[in-house]
């Protein structure tokens, strides 16, 4: 039997729930291309199964391609100019019935500069142009900048040629922080250009994106909507949970699934890991039910779990001052800024900045009372070994 639950990687129904909102919203901005989008989120709140589900509710629109490329993937310019391809031909050759095309364009990656340039000619138009590009880069005949510059105006070119508007998916994006600010440059040029591309940039570090967006006196972050998105709301964690344990077979009191969802703030890769913590426990013991001591048990097994994950995250993420805080809040809960350096011992002003960095890497938010940790199993990790903890 399959498990109802499933943990890391990108999810769809009926594991993905919720996120109506947030996907009408997308969606219609994607059907009108009205605007460029910057969606923010801290690691693992379903950043990716959001754009992949976008592109999934659209998967029958043909005159809309929906190139999907997630930036971690991206080594260097190199990849960039790659993997925009493959994911442009892509949505092409789907949408378009264009079959074969990626099939014959890779050609210039690997094979022969005369074999390929052959290919290229079949194809013709501007996709055999952007081709060629590759080989003459290939040929040392141009650097790397007119990689990136392909990469980004042929999103344009392939909507005049082919009467296709672009929603372009960028998973991730601050991880292209690291590469040639010219990148930016150009993919500002491109942004201020009247045409039927928008991107729709994913981020998990505000910090990182907003120096991106800011960089080169280049104000892009002006030019996107930003969308944040939360955790699952209590009613959306709650309806999937009851839906995934009744799946599965398994019997759950309203109050124990109450106690799965304040456990792990309703993010989702939290309600999945320990969904399924619990489901494997109960098949193991045999049970049907599932009840409260269950799932503090199941609480301190996922604990253990992403244990060395959050050793590591500890040691090498945060400076520390950045850990001073976070061990204050994870045992204050909400606290303001005077609270916090009162109980460091310290002065507000000697924290602000260290707040305002950790703020901008979401890794903390602003609540009704004070400041927090946004990932509250990460929290309670701290709190519970706090002490042991350089
Ligand atoms: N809408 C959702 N409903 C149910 N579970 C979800 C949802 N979104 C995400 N998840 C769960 O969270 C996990 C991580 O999701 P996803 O990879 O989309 O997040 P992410 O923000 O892109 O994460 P990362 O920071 O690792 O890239 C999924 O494997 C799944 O278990
Ligand atoms: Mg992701």
């Amino acid at each position: 039997m399959e498990a109802p639950f499933k943990v890391g990687g990108a999810v769809e129904p009926p594991y993905f729930v919720g996120r109506e909102w947030d996907l009408e919203i997308l969606e219609r901005s994607a059907r009108s291309l009205d605007q460029h989008f910057l969606i923010l989120a801290p690691r693992r709140f379903g950043k990716t199964s959001l754009l992949l589900n976008l592109r999934r509710r659209l998967a029958d629109e043909p005159s809309l391609l929906l190139p999907y490329v997630n930036c971690r993937d991206l080594a260097g310019p190199l990849d960039l100019y790659r993997l925009f391809a493959r994911a442009l031909i892509g949505e092409l050759e789907r949408k378009r019935g264009l079959k074969g095309l990626w099939e014959r364009f890779r050609s210039v990656f690997g094979e022969r500069v005369l074999r390929a340039l052959e290919s290229l000619e079949e194809i013709g138009g501007e996709i055999g142009e952007w081709g060629k590009v590759y080989l003459r880069f290939r040929e040392r005949e141009v650097e790397e900048g007119e990689l990136v510059r392909a990469a980004f105006t042929f999103p344009r070119k392939v909507a005049e040629r082919h009467r296709v508007g672009v929603a372009f998916l960028l998973d991730e994006f601050q991880e292209v922080a690291e590469f040639d600010g010219r990148i930016f440059s150009i993919l500002k040029a491109e942004m201020d250009r009247p045409s039927r591309v928008r991107y729709f940039f994913s981020g998990s570090s505000l910090g990182l994106i907003r120096r991106i967006f800011l960089e080169e006196d280049s104000p892009l972050y002006l030019m996107v909507s930003r969308h944040r998105l939360g955790p699952l709301s209590r009613e959306e964690a709650l309806r999937f949970l009851r839906e995934r344990f009744s799946a599965g077979g398994m019997r759950v009191e309203s109050e124990t699934l109450e106690l799965v969802y304040e456990l792990t703030g309703g993010i989702p890769f939290y309600l999945q890991k320990l969904g399924l913590v619990l489901f494997r426990g109960a098949l193991l013991g045999g049970r049907r039910e599932v009840g409260a001591t269950e799932v503090d048990v199941a609480f301190a097994e996922m604990l253990a779990e992403l244990d060395g994950e959050f050793e590591v995250r500890w040691l090498s993420e945060f400076s520390p001052l950045q850990r001073r805080i976070l061990r204050a809040l994870s045992q204050l809960g909400e606290a303001g800024v005077t609270e916090i350096a009162h109980h460091l011992g310290m002065r507000p002003s000697d924290i602000s900045s260290t707040l305002t960095r950790l703020r901008e890497a979401m890794v903390i938010e602003r609540g009704e009372r004070g400041y927090l940790v946004v990932d509250v199993v990460f929290a309670r990790w701290l709190a519970r070994g706090s002490q042991d903890r350089p």
